[in-house]
């Protein structure tokens, strides 16, 4: 049975399975968020730079979540066990609701005199290309490269909770609902990969391809992203330069977002790597409650 699956997880109660894993079925939530536009420019509690780290962030997930929908919608016919192929079908909903999602905050940014179209543009050619000129498990490769990632972003927001509590609530909301359900689907592309692509010595020369790939490729598009967003904000120039530290700190100091990522990010060079093998399925008690503020705070601001 695969690690992706679970007959009955209504309770959000995580189920362990056979290796000790637990085995998630992630769900598809309708949720909005639509959060306030003039705050679009500072609504990170450590201020204009960390928000603009976070935008650069989000303007990755329009053509991104496509590219992991498309790569995933590729191999679903070939899946043989239910239960993933259920999952897969679950994978694709939450990724196209964060799409819309994370569409609509990025028209915020576009709103408010910031290069979000151009960036976002930039991406969808890039994975065009991509798609384009490289040999055919590349997409797949990469999606569970970059799930990799958003599953330990996810996850260390979760873990430490201080590095968005304070800031504005909906962008916060919004952001944790994100990462709560990387977290919850983050073994479902991996498992789509085992199945169909498989677990032998190819199949794992060609995963670490993807993740060397999508390393190389991701954070020094992020880096450039978050500069060129900064560069644009007035807010961010009347920070002046000290945001930028703070922005360091924050990834490679204390708390250290990617600092505290390296071992996590290393594990999947690992022949036998699971995804949850780093079981933080706990978290997923959050979602339900979650959903639930989200669902009011939405209708009371519209
Ligand atoms: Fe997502
Ligand atoms: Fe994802």
């Amino acid at each position: 049975m695969s690690n992706a699956a679970t007959a009955d997880n209504t309770d959000q109660t995580p189920i362990t399975g056979p290796g000790e894993e637990p085995m998630v079925m992630p769900e598809r939530r309708d949720l909005h968020f639509l959060p306030p536009k003039e705050r679009i420019n500072d609504w990170h509690k450590l201020g204009p730079h960390m928000t603009q780290f976070m935008n650069a962030l989000s303007l990755f997930f329009p053509a991104g979540e496509r590219l992991f929908i498309d790569a995933v919608r590729e191999y679903r016919d070939q899946i043989p066990d239910p239960d993933l192929k259920k999952a897969a079908t679950a994978f694709i909903g939450q990724e196209a609701m964060h799409s819309r999602e994370h569409i609509e905050y990025n028209q915020l940014m576009a709103e408010a005199g910031l290069p979000a179209e151009k960036l976002d543009a930039f991406v969808w050619s890039l994975l065009d290309f991509l798609k384009d000129y490289t040999p055919g498990f590349m997409p797949l490769s990469a999606t569970i490269a970059l799930e990799h990632f958003t599953a330990l972003m996810g996850g260390f927001v979760l873990d430490h909770p201080e590095v968005m509590q304070g800031s504005q609530e909906d962008y916060q909301r919004m952001w944790e609902w994100h990462a709560l359900e990387e977290v919850e689907h983050k073994a479902v592309c991996f498992d789509v990969w085992e199945k169909c692509v498989g677990r032998g010595p190819g199949a794992y020369a060609r995963r670490t391809v993807g993740m060397v790939a999508a390393t190389a490729i991701f954070w020094p598009l992020v880096v450039a992203f978050y500069l060129r967003m900064a560069r644009a904000s007035e807010e961010c120039r009347q920070e002046g330069w000290r945001g930028h530290l703070t922005v360091l700190k924050t990834l490679f100091g204390k708390p250290g977002i990617l600092r505290r990522q390296i071992p996590e990010w290393l594990a999947y060079f690992q022949y036998s790597f699971h995804p949850w093998q780093q079981n933080n399925s706990h978290h997923l008690q959050k979602l339900e409650q979650l959903a639930e503020e989200a669902e009011a705070a939405y209708s009371t601001h519209h």
